[in-house]
């Protein structure tokens, strides 16, 4: 399974470092991480899981939680961060889909709040994008809402062209990836 440029990553962990010099282990995620991401969602705030998932979830479903943590590292790909305290926990998953058949995705993420605003989503979000190119996707797009000042924060700081529009009462958020052809 490649995830950096067509390197064997698959058994790598590797370690990306906050804003605040805590250091936190970065993988693809496994199916194994499946009720490590119901507890994710268990101990996040309500808010956090209405931003995520548009709305209140008591807990995420066993079958859900299988269809997050499955993935085919081409078309499904995500990215978990585990607990430097506890690495059976995961403290931050970023994926994304591929619409079939065509060079786009849809991109979702969600960090613990005691984990927030440190530098994880963003930092996450950075090595989806590498693997992401490497898999061959040229555009990701969020569905995000509008009071979701968090998100439209990280995908402005990428630094990549966006493009906006309304949508079903959430803000559409595309994300060109090609290489910037500005002189
Ligand atoms: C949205 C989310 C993934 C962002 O991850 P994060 O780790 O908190 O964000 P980061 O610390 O990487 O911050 C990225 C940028 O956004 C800014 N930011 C973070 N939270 C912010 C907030 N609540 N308001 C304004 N800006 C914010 C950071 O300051 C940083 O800006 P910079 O690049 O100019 O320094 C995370 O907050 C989260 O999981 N929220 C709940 C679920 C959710 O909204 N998911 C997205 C659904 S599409």
């Amino acid at each position: 399974m490649a995830l950096y440029g067509g390197v064997d990553m698959m058994d790598d962990t590797r370690v990306l470092a906050l804003r605040d010099g805590v250091c936190v282990p970065v993988r693809e995620i496994r199916a194994g991480d499946a009720a490590a991401l119901q507890r994710l969602v268990a101990r996040s705030s309500d808010r956090s899981v209405e931003l995520r998932f548009f709305g209140p979830l008591k807990r995420l479903s066993d079958k859900q939680a299988r269809r997050f943590a499955e993935v085919d590292g081409r078309d499904r790909f995500a990215l978990v961060a585990l607990d430097p305290e506890d690495p059976g926990e995961v403290v931050g998953v970023v994926r994304y889909e591929r619409e079939p058949g065509t060079d786009a995705a849809e991109y979702a993420a969600l960090v613990e709040d005691r984990f927030q605003d440190r530098g994880l989503g963003i930092g996450l979000t950075r090595h989806l994008i590498e693997a992401a190119r490497a898999n061959g996707l040229e555009r990701l797009y969020a569905l995000v809402m509008r009071e979701n000042a968090g998100m439209l924060h990280l995908l402005r700081s990428l630094d990549l062209p966006e493009r906006k529009r309304w949508e079903d009462g959430a803000e559409h958020v595309e994300i060109d990836l090609r290489p910037s052809t500005a002189a």
